[in-house]
């Protein structure tokens, strides 16, 4: 990592620092599978004890996200094993554009949706101090982990075992909203729990095959507009697995993937709409659809 403070993190000194301050390797489990499958189709193990060297320099990867669960945790880690990816930890590069575009200040009330490990909330509660920020995981076991590892740590976080998609209301209103899970329709409760002009940082699907990082700020009637900021991969939001036509979620039809950094998004409490504006002459359409 540069020392520079225009290094890596681009200037942004306090991404910089909770990075430094928070170790990656005290949430990452000690067995977790590599993401890309190798002989036979299958999901490689690593494991802490038996190839300690291996498992940390896997954990510290920039761009390699590890999985923790297969299958909703229907698969034991215990070997090399296929399945779909139902939890991991984000890798470094992910959480760092989602935490830069999040842009929390010191003493901002957070909400994450998908604990996971309970790597991003150390590293939200590191800006936001002490009791600021709540997270919510569906999955027990993940979540019990996540609280022990976070009070391992001392991290002060309300960490909740539930159904991130209604949000949690005790909490509301949050000035900084994250899904660290995609969505293909952002859930109504998240904006009817964001404070007018908060930011709602959430993976969108898209009919390209890829996810939308969006950023939305709240407008204050249960309502956000904004626009994708990058594209990126994640694991959908338990309850939203299920495809649905991406016309009635406000895509429309024919929408010209070259020209997503100019999608713009209005979602409130019955509907979401995607809209791409005509395009002015003599502007310079980005040629490439990935960031
Ligand atoms: C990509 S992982 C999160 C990774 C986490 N940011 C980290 O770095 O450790 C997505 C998580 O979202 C959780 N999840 C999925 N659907 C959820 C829901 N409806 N409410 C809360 N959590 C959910 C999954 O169980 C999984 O742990």
């Amino acid at each position: 990592m540069e020392a520079s403070p225009r290094g890596y993190f681009g200037g942004l000194d306090w991404l910089r620092g909770a990075f430094l301050a928070v170790p990656r390797e005290h949430f990452v489990p000690e067995r977790v599978w590599w993401p890309r499958q190798g002989e036979h189709g299958l999901y490689e193990l690593i494991d802490r004890r038996a190839t300690p060297a291996r498992w940390l320099k896997a954990t510290y990867l920039l761009r390699t996200p590890l999985i923790t669960q297969l299958d909703d945790g229907a698969v034991p880690p215990d070997g090399p094993a296929s399945g779909v990816f139902t939890s991991s930890i984000s890798c470094v590069t992910v959480v760092i554009e989602l935490l830069r575009h999040l842009a929390p200040a010191p003493g901002d009330r957070v909400l994450e949706i998908g604990t996971g490990t309970g790597y991003t909330t150390a590293l939200l509660a590191h800006r936001t101090g002490p009791d600021t920020v709540t997270t919510l995981e569906v999955d027990p076991q993940i979540a019990d982990r996540a609280r022990r590892r976070l009070d391992a740590l001392g991290v002060r976080a309300h960490a909740v075992t539930g159904d991130g998609e209604r949000g949690y209301a005790p909490g509301a209103p949050y000035d900084r909203i994250l899904s660290t899970a995609s969505v293909r329709r952002v859930p109504p409760a998240w904006l009817r729990q964001l404070r007018p002009g908060g930011v709602l940082i959430a993976p969108l699907d898209s009919p390209f095959g890829w996810d939308f990082t969006m950023r939305l700020t709240g407008t204050g009637s249960g309502a956000a507009v904004g626009r994708p900021v990058a594209t990126v991969e994640f694991m959908r939001l338990r309850g939203q697995r299920a495809p649905r036509p991406h016309r009635e979620l406000g895509w429309p039809d024919g929408i010209d993937a070259r020209r997503w950094r100019d999608y713009e998004m209005r979602v409130d409490q019955h509907a979401q709409r995607i809209r791409v504006p005509a395009a002015r002459k003599g502007k310079t359409l980005p040629v490439r659809a990935t960031s």
